[in-house]
């Protein structure tokens, strides 16, 4: 690993965490088959590892979405991949990495809940509150994450560290404009 990234969440809790947040979803949904809907590309790794703790039958569907204009944080939400599923009367699960402004999600919820789902809720690994802009009902969350920059277990700086089997911090200068 890079000598400047600094572990926040190692793996063997990680693994432990994912494991408790299966089994409390295959609890809570027992008896019915959710669809895990997934937002690309930062939660590939945490729905993976989460698919495979939970033993109840659930479907998996994924969107793409991109933030534009007014900088990101203002700015309007696009869907660039639809989901393939109907979701009409059906329990879906949103599965997000990180929770930060809380605007991806709001737009999310806010789209999924027009096609008229049986129920929505939403499993996140990380909760970032700080940056918290909308509130918003989080039903389970792995971890509450202080206001740094996060890489690894699929969050990416640049496109680069998703593969990391741990949550690293990187420096504040490395994610700096101008910065490596
Ligand atoms: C991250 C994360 C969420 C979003 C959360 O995605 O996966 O979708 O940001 O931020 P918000 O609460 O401020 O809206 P990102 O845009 O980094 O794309 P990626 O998943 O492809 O890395």
């Amino acid at each position: 690993m890079e000598k400047n990234l600094e572990i926040v969440i190692g793996e063997q809790e990680l693994r432990q965490r994912v494991r408790e947040l299966g089994a409390e979803i295959s609890r809570d949904y027992a008896g019915r088959s959710p669809i895990l809907v997934s937002v690309l590309k930062g939660a590939f790794v945490f729905l993976a590892d989460l698919v495979r703790e939970i033993s109840i039958p659930v479907a998996v569907d994924f969107m793409a979405i991109t933030r534009y204009g007014a900088g990101r944080r203002g700015g309007a939400v696009r869907i660039e991949k639809d989901l393939d599923l109907a979701i009409a009367g059906r329990d879906v699960l949103v599965v997000e990495d990180i929770v930060d402004t809380g605007l991806t999600l709001g737009y999310l919820m806010k789209n999924l809940g027009a096609r008229d789902p049986a129920s929505l809720a939403v499993c996140t690994l990380l909760d970032r509150r700080a940056r918290r802009l909308t509130k918003l009902p989080l039903r389970y969350v792995g971890f509450e994450v202080p206001d740094r920059f996060l890489v690894g277990y699929g969050l990416d700086h640049r496109e680069l560290h998703r593969n990391l089997p741990h949550l690293a911090a990187l420096p504040e200068e490395a994610t700096a404009p101008g910065g490596p």
